[in-house]
Parts: structure tokens; sequence; C-alpha cells
């Protein structure tokens, strides 16, 4: 089995305020000393890195340093992490390095200092550029600071990502439309477009917001594809718009089923090694991963992938993508051949789900459109 691509994904677990859709592991940051805080979880971070093994030894092809808010760490921090990453692994010489940025903590010199320690992407969580619904979604930042955070991050880095969210609480189609002109005004060549989704474990699930319907939301969705279009953006994945060379290589390289070191509070790694494939979860809580770190203890579960999970994990990032995958793709990254999924292939074909062309295998606007049941088909027991 020929080794799949290597990417990194670093977890930084901390935000200024919890907000009230937010589902990831991430904890308000109550304790005030953010640099004892920065100092042990880095240490702790750096000792992952160390303690991993990884056959045969890949050049890292891009580093993704999420959250949470990575942007409430110093320059300094992730300076240690790439210098010990490329030590351990070496880095691609066009190596991708991502880190997310909250407006509410803009700061110049930060900014500035990510770029000189070799980030080359940022990617800033604006959601929206209206004060009322930022309001809404107890957002820390408001319009004017997310349009100066995004301004100065498309003048100093070579690629640039806002995410936005669209079906927000009391949101209208007009209400949209100034978003997208917003976004493109800043002149960011990657746009991620969320349909705001209600999590169980979230504020909006205990206390409900009225969200605008499923016609409506799918008026808003047709629009942002209309409008990103005309203004040459490639609609190539559920949620990524992105310009000409500007796609996101590290989420790429996740849809096309590569391997990557998952390292950080309840980040997992996904690993290829003699024809198998095994999954490692660390450790969620925050201050349980330093602690355990001391121990050089990170993962609380570690699996080797079933034919029937590699499958389903498989088509869950692949059919995402909207030219899909091939089928060596399929072969080289699970080590299945294609025919063992030949009756669910065929089944999504008959419901008009997917299409077999030029050597690729698509979702169609309507599995697009309804991607769960297209991935239900390929979930075995
Ligand atoms: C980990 S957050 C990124 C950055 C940073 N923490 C921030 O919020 O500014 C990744 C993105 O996921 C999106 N997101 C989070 N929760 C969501 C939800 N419930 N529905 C839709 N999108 C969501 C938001 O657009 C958010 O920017
Ligand atoms: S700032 Fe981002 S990660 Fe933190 S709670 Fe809000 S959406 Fe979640």
């Amino acid at each position: 089995m020929q080794s799949p691509p290597l990417s990194v994904y670093i977890h930084i677990p901390w935000c200024i305020h919890k907000c009230p859709y937010c589902d990831f592991n991430s904890h308000e940051f109550k304790d005030q000393n953010l640099k004892n805080n920065e100092e042990a979880y880095t240490t702790a971070l750096i000792k992952q890195i160390e303690n991993f093994s990884i056959e045969p030894k890949r050049p890292i092809q891009s580093v993704f340093f999420g959250g949470g808010t990575p942007s409430l760490f110093s320059p300094k921090a992730f300076d240690r992490l790439i210098k010990k990453l490329n030590f351990k692994f070496g880095l691609d010489k066009n190596c991708e390095i991502t880190i997310e940025a909250n407006p509410g903590t803009f700061d110049k010199q930060h900014f500035y200092g990510y770029r000189d320690i070799g980030i080359n992407r940022m990617s800033i969580g604006v959601q929206s550029f209206n004060r009322e619904h930022l309001k809404k979604l107890e957002r820390i930042h408001n319009p004017q600071e997310a349009f100066d955070a995004s301004n100065l991050a498309v003048k100093i880095f070579d690629k640039v990502n806002i995410d936005l969210m669209f079906a927000l609480p009391g949101q209208s189609l007009t209400d949209v439309k100034y978003d997208i002109t917003k976004a493109l005004e800043v002149g960011t060549s990657h746009i991620s477009y969320y349909h705001l989704t209600i999590e169980p474990n979230t504020l909006f699930y205990k206390f409900p917001p009225k969200l605008p319907d499923g016609e409506k939301s799918a008026e808003m969705f047709d629009l942002i594809t209309n409008k990103l279009n005309t203004a040459n953006f490639e609609h190539y994945e559920t949620s990524a718009y992105a310009k000409k060379n500007t796609q996101c290589l590290h989420n790429l390289n996740y849809w096309n089923f590569g391997d990557y070191l998952g390292i950080g509070a309840g980040a997992h790694s996904k690993l290829s090694h003699d024809g198998k494939i095994f999954r490692q979860s660390c450790f969620k809580n925050p201050r349980n991963y330093i602690k355990n770190a001391n121990s050089h203890n990170f993962y609380d579960d570690e699996k080797l992938l079933s034919s029937n999970d590699l499958i389903f994990e498989f088509m869950m990032n692949a059919l995402r993508l909207n030219n899909g995958f091939s089928q060596p793709l399929f072969e080289q990254r699970t080590n299945l051949p294609i025919s063992i999924i030949d009756k669910e292939l065929g089944l999504a074909k008959d419901k008009k789900l997917i299409v077999q062309k030029n050597g690729r295998i698509k979702p169609t606007v309507l599995g697009q459109n309804f991607l769960n049941e297209l991935l239900q088909i390929f979930l075995r027991d």
C-alpha cells in the first residue's frame, strides 16, 4: 500500500467566550494567566510530537492550527511547534501552514509575528458582517473588527479564508447578500460558508432561536453559490468556495482520505501502516491532556479501522467534494478493491445520487443536497 500524504492538525482548546452554537472542543478561558497556560500546553504538544514514530517517514504537506481560538497564543508558541515538526518529520518546501483567528483577538503584532515564523495561511472566523447577527451569535467582535482583521490578513498572508455562516436567527436574503458583498470587498480568495446547525450540547439546542425555514435556507444557499460563482469562486466542497489555485490543501487531504496526525486535546489521528489503517484520539479535556502528557500518555482511544469503517469514512470525506473521487484513489487509500462497493454504487446511481463520469465517481446536485441519505447507502453493520 502506497503511503498517503501526511498532514498535521494541532488543536488549541480555549476561547474568550463560548458561542451558543458551538460544539467544538473549546473551553471558556477563565484562568487569566494565559502565559502559563500557553507554556504548559505548548510543552505538552511538543511531547506528543516527540512521541510519534511514523514509518515510512514522509514530509508534512500541511499544518493546521485550529480551535478553539489559536490566535490567543503568541507567535512564539507556534514557532516552537513548527520548528519541532520540521526537526522531527521535515516540512515539505511548499507546506501550507494555517492558523485560525477570531477577529475579537485581533492583534497586529501577532499577525505579523505569525507570518514571520512561516505561517502562510489565515482562516478568520467572521461569521457575519452584520452587527445584529453578531450579537445574536454572542460573538466577541463587531463588524469593523472583523473587517480590519480580514483586511490585514489579506495584505500579509499568501492565502486567506473567511468563515461565514448562513440561515442565522432573523436573517433575510438581503442580509446574506450584504455579507457576501463585504467578504468580496475584503478580497479574500477562499470562503467557507456554513449552514448554521443546531448541535446537541449547545446553548442554542437548549434555547432554540427562531431560524429561517428549509425553503428560505435553500434560497440562501443558491444565492451564495451563484454570487460566488459570478465572482470566480469555484464551489469545490459542500461548504467551501475558492478562487483558482487557492483551495485549502489541508482540508483536501482529509477529503481525499490522506493521513494526518492530530495533536492536542481531543484531536484524532488517522495513520496507514503495513496495509492497515489506525485511528487514535487524544484526551479531550485540556487539563487532563496536559496532566497525562507528563507521563507520555496522550490517547484515550486507539483502534484499527475495519473494512466497513474504511468504506464509510472514505465516502463521508470524498463525497463532500463536488468532483468526487477516482477508483484508484479509493483503492490506494482504503487498501480495498472497488468491487467491494459495486452494490452500493449501483444503488446510489439508481437513486441518481451519484454519477460515474470521466473516471470519477461524483455526487449529483441531488446527492449533494441529500448527502446524509447518500452516505447511509455506504453504512454497513
Ligand atoms: C473552530 S471554528 C473557527 C475559528 C474561531 N474559533 C472562531 O469562531 O472565530 C470553525 C468554524 O466553524 C463554523 N461553525 C462552528 N459551529 C458551527 C455550527 N453550529 N454551525 C455551522 N457552522 C459552525 C464557524 O464558521 C467557525 O468559524
Ligand atoms: S470562538 Fe470559535 S471555537 Fe470558540 S466557541 Fe466560538 S465558534 Fe467555537
